[in-house]
């Protein structure tokens, strides 16, 4: 009770129009860059290398992936750069947003000397991130170029640990984090955007490639029922992290579940809660509905019901999951403050029945991830005896 009287009630505060786009537009563009390179390495070069391949179907997929990836560098630097001056508007006293664009200006704020008591200084921190950054966007935008694109592994395989060491050098602490909470703070957020961004970024790209479908051999159903596959795992792992990060982040942020509809922060995370849950059903009818008939195709040798299934049905459902993950990047801004201090709650303090209470949910997570996989495995085990 006592802490309850001390938890001073504040507005919800609509976040200014610059911050609501320069955030999302961050978040789309480390999910271009992040999902992509991901998504490159961990499923498409696998499934490219494999023998069978027609090597002008291979060749094609090269060419869109290298494009994708020069733009998605490009995307990169700009919105990198909004960002940077996002963050200068916000940094101690604040200015316009106007003002934060100049070039002089954030090199004075990148060059500020450290605070009292930080270990660094915050402006050489982020002065780090923003190399990194332009670093990456070089690697991804030299893709452009002809000469380099024969080059795409190395340029992509270069460009993913720096795109991840955006993400990751932001988030070093300038002093010294006060306990070992806000060091899970640190570890949850980050796994949050990483999981997050490569699941989003990666259903864009491949959403992206497989309308290329009309330069692809009547072969290619087999090359993409590979690539379907294994992103399907890339997914599954994504989404265990999304919401066992999500679910930390939330219990920071929110006091009770009916904090979900009664404060506005609550309802915002309740529509994105909504959103990416239609984003796991999304995904269910392809690991249910179109993995099991894929399997039976690829087994049957059926080559053009491969390619439909493939390259026409399974795209569809994708696309719907990219506007839907777009929608959830865009709600991200509006996540501002936090449904407590609105509805007046303590902040959130963790004991062992919090953690206790943690576990249980994420093994249930983990539980269900599991089950899904071995069902739907079952389930084209299945349908492949039935028609053999
Ligand atoms: C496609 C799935 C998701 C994506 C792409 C995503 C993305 C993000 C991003 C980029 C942030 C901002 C992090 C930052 O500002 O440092 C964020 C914050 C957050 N997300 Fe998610 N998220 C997803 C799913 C979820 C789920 C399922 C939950 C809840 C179970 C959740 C709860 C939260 C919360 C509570 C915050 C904190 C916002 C704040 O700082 O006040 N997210 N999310």
């Amino acid at each position: 009770m006592h802490s309850i009287s001390l938890a001073a009630e504040a507005g919800y505060a609509v976040p200014p129009l610059w911050r609501i786009l320069t955030k999302s537009g961050y978040f789309i563009g480390l999910s271009g860059a992040i999902g992509a390179t991901v998504t490159y390495a961990a499923s498409i070069r696998p499934a490219l290398r494999a023998p069978e391949n027609n090597s002008d179907d291979v060749a094609v997929m090269r060419r869109r992936t290298a494009g994708y990836l020069a733009w998605a560098g490009v995307v990169l630097l700009v919105a990198g750069y909004f960002q940077l001056a996002a963050r200068l508007a916000r940094a101690g006293k604040g200015m316009p947003f106007g003002d934060a664009l100049a070039p002089g200006r954030i090199w004075d704020f990148l060059l500020a000397p450290a605070a009292k008591g930080a270990w660094i200084a915050q402006g050489t921190i982020y002065l780090v991130q923003n190399v990194v950054l332009v670093l990456a966007s070089a690697a991804l935008i030299s893709l452009f170029f002809g000469r380099a694109r024969r080059r795409l592994n190395a340029l992509a395989l270069t460009a993913l640990p720096l795109t991840l060491a955006i993400t990751l050098v932001a988030a070093v602490p300038a002093t010294k984090p006060k306990d070992a909470e806000k060091w899970l703070d640190l570890l949850f957020t980050q796994t949050h955007i990483v999981s997050g961004v490569v699941w989003v970024g990666g259903l864009v790209l491949l959403a992206t490639l497989a309308a290329a479908r009309g330069r692809l051999s009547e072969d290619a159903g087999a090359l993409w029922a590979d690539l379907w596959r294994r992103f399907a795992f890339i997914a599954l792992v994504c989404v265990g992290a999304v919401f066992t990060s999500g679910l930390w982040m939330s219990w920071k942020h929110v006091g009770s579940i009916s904090q979900l509809w009664t404060t506005t922060y609550g309802l915002f995370l309740l529509v994105k809660i909504l959103l990416v849950l239609g984003m796991v059903t999304a995904g269910g009818v392809n690991q249910f509905w179109l993995m099991p008939r894929i399997a039976r195709a690829r087994r049957d040798d059926a080559t053009s019901s491969l390619l439909h299934l493939t390259l026409r049905h399974f795209p569809k459902v994708v696309w719907a999951e990219v506007a839907l993950g777009i929608a959830v990047l865009a709600i991200v801004p509006f996540l501002s403050g936090s449904a407590r201090s609105e509805a007046g709650s303590p902040p959130a303090v963790s004991s062992g029945s919090v953690f206790a209470t943690g576990a249980v949910l994420v093994l249930t997570l983990a539980a269900s991830l599991y089950i899904t996989v071995r069902a739907s495995d079952a389930l084209a085990r299945r349908t492949t005896a039935a028609t053999s």
